[in-house]
């Protein structure tokens, strides 16, 4: 884990901004997400609750869904900045994608960089 960069720092300012989007009327806890593919596009998400709590999603996966139905797959995402720190689940997915950085908020609201595998170490693989 290492301090975000400035350019990490773009990236996690478009999640804080998108998250203002997100539907959480259930947790009140609003979460953006955007990932930066090797290309230069930029694909945002938020955390989408419902009345039957274990159907909401993730802004991570919101936002990695939105990369994959663009036509992004695993090594085609450079970045992902997260207004959280990313569940278990959330890491399971960054690993899989390949995200080679991943910038959140930590708990104390100081922005670090990581890569997947030392979010996730001995991931599961199939
Ligand atoms: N949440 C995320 O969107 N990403 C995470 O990695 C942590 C949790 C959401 C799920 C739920 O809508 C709310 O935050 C409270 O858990």
């Amino acid at each position: 884990m290492e301090a975000a960069t400035p350019t990490d720092r773009e990236l996690y300012e478009q999640a804080v901004q998108v998250a203002t989007h997100a539907y959480a009327p259930y947790s009140r806890f609003l979460v953006g997400a955007a990932v930066r593919a090797r290309d230069g596009r930029v694909f945002v998400g938020v955390n989408v609750e419902n009345a039957a709590y274990p159907l909401g999603v993730c802004a991570e996966k919101s936002a990695l869904t939105a990369a994959v139905t663009a036509g992004c797959g695993p090594g085609d995402l450079e970045a992902v900045g997260i207004t959280a720190s990313p569940c278990g689940g959330c890491r399971q997915w960054l690993v899989e994608m390949g995200v080679e950085r991943v910038v959140y908020a930590r708990a104390a609201g100081e922005v670090v960089a990581a890569a997947p595998s030392e979010l996730l170490p001995d991931t599961f693989e199939l």
